[in-house]
């Protein structure tokens, strides 16, 4: 096959078969297994001449087995969000429209639509619509632009601008959270040069003394709005007075838990959030948009621009802050399905999740073969199986092999954690497209697996 502009005639026939996929597939994704292929599916190596676009487009489909249907129902691994029908087709707009949204030169399109998106989420999340914000690739990246504010904020504190000097001469930057801190917040301390290992681990009411031990000098306190294991909130209303009163700059890691925010049967957990200085949730997740989406949002916007600066003389100045540079228009699929289903549509999804989290806890608790380990506040379970007469250690190694068995089943997907010191279930519901049947499923589906291997045993 020659160059692509010799080509250029199976263009739309390309994404016919696209569309012709998207019809199969959506119509199967609530029944299919979760990962109904396993093994290797793309070998060789690169084309001297290749096959053309349609030929290309036919073996990605072919080889689309071994991609888990995340999208759907009952997949309850991590915290993974769906794709509504608007975000979805706005993310094929999206790559039609191929925009590059770093500034209005590039995407007048791209920029105004990022605009009204953050203002719609910060409305969204009850947040003072004069704060800042910006769309990242997700929660990690959203942390790493919070937490690159906090440190701006930090070291002015200490009369130096660390975005353009940076650190030396500085002493370490006190930080503070509680166990409920993210693996993700680490590792955007560890980009930013703070270092992953230097969070100070307080307990909920430990926050007060642990900021009075430095006295008084500034600190970066991160609060966790929805633990993953467990869903639960640090006490963010208290450690935002705190934070206040004590000369710290309060990021909060809202993942998914700041959609909390969205809804008045959950809101309090997420209460005093509005009184943070930065605050950041996922697209990806609650929002159900395609990978990958994220936000930060922030206090002051001030903070948000100076450490993403961007200049060079063929360069605009109103470029949008964030790590990248070159970046994706994730703005048309937050927008499309703010647009499509509004605050009520997020309101009664979320609602739905948290009334579906509370059925599988109450199951949990009705069956004797099954133990919760932690109070169900918002839409993560976390329990395991308990079947009498096994010590610690062989319920640690029988629910690490029923996550095996539930991955390999393939019916529902969750996996494992440790938790409190023992290994345990942590399914996530926060796909639009799930409902009681596919709950009752992820339940009645660990118990055929259980009572399986239990039966070996006896
Ligand atoms: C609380 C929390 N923070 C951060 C992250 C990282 O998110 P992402 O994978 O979108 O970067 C997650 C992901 O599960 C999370 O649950």
């Amino acid at each position: 096959m020659p160059d692509p502009l010799a080509a250029r005639a199976e263009e739309l026939r390309a994404l016919e078969y696209v569309l012709e996929t998207a019809q199969r597939y959506l119509e199967e994704l609530e029944e299919a297994p979760v990962l109904p292929g396993r093994g290797e599916r793309f070998r060789g190596s690169l084309p001297e001449d290749g096959d053309g676009a349609l030929a290309a487009l036919t073996e990605l489909v072919a080889g689309s087995d071994i991609a888990t249907r995340s999208s759907g129902p009952r997949f309850f691994h991590f915290v993974t969000g769906g794709a509504t029908p608007a975000a979805l087709a706005a993310d094929w707009l999206t790559s039609l429209l191929d925009q590059n949204s770093f500034s209005a030169a590039s995407s007048p399109y791209g920029t105004q639509l990022e605009d009204v998106a953050v203002r719609w989420l910060l409305d969204l999340f009850e947040l003072p619509s004069a704060w800042g914000g910006v769309l990242t690739s997700g929660a990690t990246t959203a942390n790493f632009v919070g937490l690159a504010c906090a440190r701006r904020w930090w070291a002015e504190q200490h009369g130096v601008d660390v975005d353009e000097r940076g650190f030396a001469g500085l002493p370490a930057v006190p930080i503070f959270s509680s166990e409920y801190v993210h693996a993700s917040a680490r590792k955007a301390l560890a980009m930013l040069g703070l270092g992953r290992e230097s969070v100070q681990i307080v307990a909920p009411d430990g926050l007060e003394s642990a900021l009075d031990g430095i006295g008084g000098a500034p600190a970066v306190v991160i609060g966790n709005a929805g633990d993953v294991n467990t869903g639960d909130f640090d006490p963010l209303a208290r450690w935002a007075d705190i934070a206040a009163a004590q000369n710290a700059w309060l990021h909060v890691d809202g993942a998914f838990g700041l959609f909390a925010r969205v809804t008045p049967k959950a809101a309090a957990l997420a209460e005093g959030v509005e009184r943070a200085h930065s605050v950041i949730a996922d697209g990806h997740k609650w929002l159900n948009v395609p990978y990958d989406c994220g936000f930060a949002f922030v206090r002051d916007e001030q903070y948000l621009r100076p450490p993403f600066r961007l200049t060079g003389p063929y360069l605009p100045s109103d470029e949008l802050p964030g790590p990248e540079a070159s970046r994706r228009a994730r703005a048309l699929a937050v927008w499309a399905t703010l647009r499509a289903y509004g605050r009520e549509g997020y309101r009664a999804m979320v609602e739905r999740h948290l009334e579906l989290a509370q059925r599988v806890a109450l199951r949990v608790d009705d069956e004797p073969e099954l133990e919760r380990l932690a109070e169900t506040k918002l839409n993560i379970i976390c329990f395991r199986v308990h079947p009498p007469g096994f010590d610690q250690a062989e319920l640690d190694e029988l629910n690490t092999a029923l996550g095996r068995d539930v991955l390999e089943d393939g019916r529902v997907f969750f996996g494992t954690t440790r938790y409190d010191g023992k290994v345990a279930f942590r399914p996530a519901i926060v796909n639009w497209r799930t409902t009681e049947r596919e709950v009752d499923l992820m339940v009645d589906v660990l118990l055929e697996l259980a009572s399986r291997r239990l039966a070996v045993r006896a």
